[in-house]
Order: structure tokens, then sequence, then C-alpha cells
């Protein structure tokens, strides 16, 4: 992860701009060998919504991912960069239907359905196209779960191939994701046996699956203790071994927060303090409004304070505070109870770390309030 030591060495906290927010390329490219040696053989499609800024695209492009969009405008955009069709995938089941045909005339040939209504989509604007079928998994013990809105159920599933199929499309593949910030490390392999029932029902129709693709959910170290990447990777090899280990077969990743969370931290200054009967608050110039949403559901970041780090604060010297951003709105509380120094004061800089993915990408312009500026080491 990136650490505050690292980030002092190159900049001078003092003069930085606030909030701030740097990205440690380094990081994201270990990361990016770590999940890609997950299986033998494996295509890594990074999750563009993550953390769409052009340098973390450009760096993933030279090391040869490959790329997952959910938008018309996110494609458009690795379109205008000059990322070729083939390194593209299209993993939102729910797609408007002009990009589903600029997709298609650019020649991208993979895109996730898990519905009858996008099957007819599909049809319509990208004739012959390669569909992967996503597939609703169990998504106990992740943090942001997706089971809810996305993937047919394991009963409509052979149906929603034959449907496909029925509609000239080539439905190759399989998907599933196992929620966002996942920390069982036997998800991803428990999904594997899930949707082994469906590929090997779908062999005995006759329809040949190719690809399987195991989504994201990779985990991103916050408060929480996160299991180690060489535990989920051999529950998952052990699973593709007993089951998969004489079919042709292909598989995919399309990871998003555990590539680039921990890559980044943001620098963030105490603008105000307040009492409030028993009620410490802090508040900071970044908050759920314009780069911390996802502490509203579930998300829980590590604070640290300068102060603490120089060794100016004892440790018995923290209070629990509700910690607040910058708008004149409640929603805008990231989180309560958290202990920092009772002598913080305005100006003080707190860091949050591991905050590299769903941050500034889903920060709003409420209040005016801009997201923290990006810069790289
Ligand atoms: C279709 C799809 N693929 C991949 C991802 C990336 O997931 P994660 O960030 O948990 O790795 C998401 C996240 O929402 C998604 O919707």
């Amino acid at each position: 992860m990136l650490t505050v030591d690292k980030v002092k060495q190159k900049f001078n906290i003092n003069e930085i701009h606030k909030p701030s927010m740097v990205i440690d390329s380094s990081i994201i490219t270990a990361k990016y060998h770590a999940l890609k040696n997950l299986v033998d053989g494996l295509e890594l499609y990074y999750s563009v919504k993550t953390n769409p800024h052009i340098e973390v695209i450009r760096l993933l492009e030279k090391l040869g991912s490959g790329f997952e969009v959910s938008s018309h405008p996110e494609m458009m955009e690795l379109i205008n960069l000059g990322i070729p069709a083939n390194r593209i995938i299209i993993g939102n089941t729910l797609k408007v239907p002009k990009m589903i045909e600029e997709a298609h005339k650019y020649g991208i040939n993979y895109f996730a359905y898990d519905s009858e209504t996008e099957v007819q989509k599909l049809a319509k604007y990208a004739p012959g196209s390669n569909v992967s079928l996503r597939v609703s998994v169990d998504n106990t013990g992740s943090d942001w779960p997706l089971s809810k809105k996305f993937g047919s159920a394991m009963s409509q599933a052979l149906d929603l191939l034959k449907y496909a199929k029925a509609h000239g499309l080539n439905p190759h593949g399989l998907t599933f994701h196992v929620g966002s910030q996942c920390l069982n490390p036997l998800a991803w392999s428990n999904a594997l046996m899930t949707i082994a029932e469906v590929y090997f029902q779908a062999k005995r129709n006759g329809i040949k699956i190719e690809v399987i693709n195991m989504g994201g959910g990779f985990p991103s170290k916050l408060i929480k203790n996160i299991p180690e990447m060489e535990h989920i990777r051999e529950n998952i090899n052990k699973t593709i071994k007993e089951i998969f280990a004489s079919e042709d077969l292909k598989f995919y990743i399309e990871p998003g927060r555990g590539l680039v969370g921990q890559a980044a931290l943001m620098i963030a200054s105490v603008i105000g303090k307040a009492t409030r009967g028993a009620e410490n608050w802090l508040i900071l110039d970044i908050g759920v409004y314009n780069g911390l949403l996802e502490a509203v559901a579930g998300i829980e970041y590590e604070f640290v304070s300068d102060r603490e780090i120089s060794g100016l604060t004892h440790r018995d010297d923290l209070i629990p505070y509700s910690i607040g951003g910058p708008t004149c709105d409640s929603w805008d509380t990231i989180v309560t109870n958290y202990h920092l120094p009772k002598d913080l004061e305005v100006g003080d800089v707190i860091y949050i770390l591991n905050t590299g993915a769903y941050t500034v990408c889903e920060a709003t312009r409420f209040n005016g309030f801009d997201p923290p500026k990006i810069f790289f080491i």
C-alpha cells in the first residue's frame, strides 16, 4: 500500500494543494502482475469505472491489460485513446442501445447480459456477437454486494443461454461477481462450483461455453483485515483443477478495487471542529460528496493524522469523533466514533489511506466543492 512516508519523501505536505490524492503507479503495476498470475493463461480486463484517470488507463495499457467498460462514455474514452477492440469487453448487463451499436461497429465482441430484454437489444444492434451470461452467485462476505440488481437466477440460466442462441447470438461465456470488497477467500471458488452446474447443463444442451469470467471483488485493505491473494489463488486453482481440468476453457477477471485501491491516499485538512452534546465533530475538506461516497454504505476508511505521525500527540490523547465533509448536508458524515487526537486544529493534515478505488470518480460538485486534486508518483 502507499504509505505516508513515501508520499512525504516526494512532496512537501505543508505546501501540497489540499485536498489532494496521490497515486503510486508502482503499486498498480505490482497489483496487476499479482492478479494476472491468479490462474495460468488468465486474461485481465481492468474495470475502468473504479478509477478512470487517463494515467491509470495508459499505465495498464502499457502493462498489456484489457479493459472492462460499463458505459458508453467509458467505452468512447478508450476508443478515443486508440485501445483496440479486442482489448475491450462490456461487463454491464444494462446497456444503452447506442453503446451496443457503436461497440459492434468498432469490433468489440464481448457483451454481458442477464435478461431477455438485453438479448433483444444485442440481437438488434450487435447481431452475431459473443455474449456472456451473468449468473447471480452468493455475495455473502462482501462489503459491497452486487447480487440483487444483476445476474440471472440459476433456474433461468439455461433458458437465457438458449434464448441468446435462438436470437442469432453466440452465448460463449458465463460471468459472475462475488460482490465488491469481498472478504471471503472461498467466494470465487464457491461461485465456480455454482456456475459449473450451468456450464455442464449448457454443454449437454449443445451450447459450448468458452469463457468463464470470475469478475471482480478482489479486496483492497481498509479498516478490516483482508484475505491473502495467495489464499484466494489456491482456492480458485484447486476448484478449476477439480471441475474444469478437462474442459477447453479460458478464464477472465475484471478487477477494479483490488487493482487500484491500495495505490492511493488522500491528503485532507481539518476545516472545523465542534462539540454537540457528547459528540465531537471534526470537519474535513473531503467528504461524502467530493470523494468518499462509499463511506455511506459500508466502506470504512482509515484516517491518520499528521500530528500522530509526527509524534506531537500521545496515544492517550485520542478522542472519538464524528468526521464530516465540508458540505452543508448532514448526510455528509463519513464515519462516527473514530479515534483521532484531541488537540487537532484547523489546518492539520489528515491522511485517508487506500483510497484509489471508487473515490474521486464518484465525486459530485455539490456546494461547488472540488474533488481532491490528483498527483502521481
Ligand atoms: C461488471 C463489473 N465488473 C467488475 C467490477 C469491478 O469490481 P471490483 O471493484 O469489486 O473488483 C464491477 C464493479 O462494480 C462490475 O460491475
